[in-house]
């Protein structure tokens, strides 16, 4: 594989989705090939509105869900993008299901890591930036709640408790960037870290 795989991670509002924006814009400017994506939606894109805006799902409906586009997304965008050598930039994958379904909505890690191996055919990403929130702030920021994020405030503790379980278990991985601070020192920090791995 020649591409390089990394991920955005963090709580809704946290700022993922402007930081991904802005990192391909750099890279790109380095003259690195990029492909932008997301989930979910990144392989079935109508999963995304069954999700997010239809009724209350089983937690197991809905990690089968966003499972279902993973599977579409890693076999018919990640994966041929790196084999191509693109810079793959997700903003979430499977750490969001382990962080909202497993520690949010209580599904044991057992069980979705063994879906996972399955549905992501092992690929991990190379590296991870968790945007990292307090979820009041969180919370503040989201303007018109989701499905998931009206879950309130002690599903969205859970899961940063969650997010930071699951850096602190990979710390090779995950670099945990404090997300309080303005947009543009976020993305200096993740610009830095990149060039510290890639001189
Ligand atoms: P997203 O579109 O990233 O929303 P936002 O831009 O507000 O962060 O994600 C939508 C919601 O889906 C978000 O609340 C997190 C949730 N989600 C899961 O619960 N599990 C998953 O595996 C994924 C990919 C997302």
């Amino acid at each position: 594989m020649k591409g390089f795989f990394l991920t955005l991670e963090g709580l809704d509002g946290s700022g993922k989705t402007t930081q991904a924006r802005l990192l391909a814009q750099f890279l790109e400017e380095k003259g690195i090939k990029v492909r932008l994506t997301r989930e979910p939606g990144g392989g079935l894109p109508g999963v995304r509105d069954l999700l997010l805006k239809g009724e209350a799902l089983s937690p197991e409906a809905e990690y089968l869900l966003f499972s279902a586009d993973r599977a579409e997304h890693v076999r018919k965008v990640i994966f041929p993008a790196l084999e191509e050598g693109f810079w793959v930039i997700s903003d979430r994958y499977l750490d969001s299901s382990l962080a909202y379904q497993g520690y949010g909505r209580g599904l044991p890690l057992s069980w979705l890591l063994q879906v996972a191996k399955e549905v992501t055919l092992g690929l991990q990403p190379h590296l991870t930036f968790l945007l990292d929130l307090p979820p009041e702030e969180a919370l503040k920021r989201v303007s018109t709640p989701d499905r998931l994020e009206k879950a309130g405030l002690e599903f969205f503790k859970r899961v940063r408790q969650g997010y930071l379980e699951l850096a602190a278990r990979e710390p090779g991985r995950f670099l945990v960037v404090d997300a309080t601070r303005p947009v543009d020192e976020v993305q200096t920090t993740i610009r830095e870290s990149i060039l510290k791995l890639f001189p």
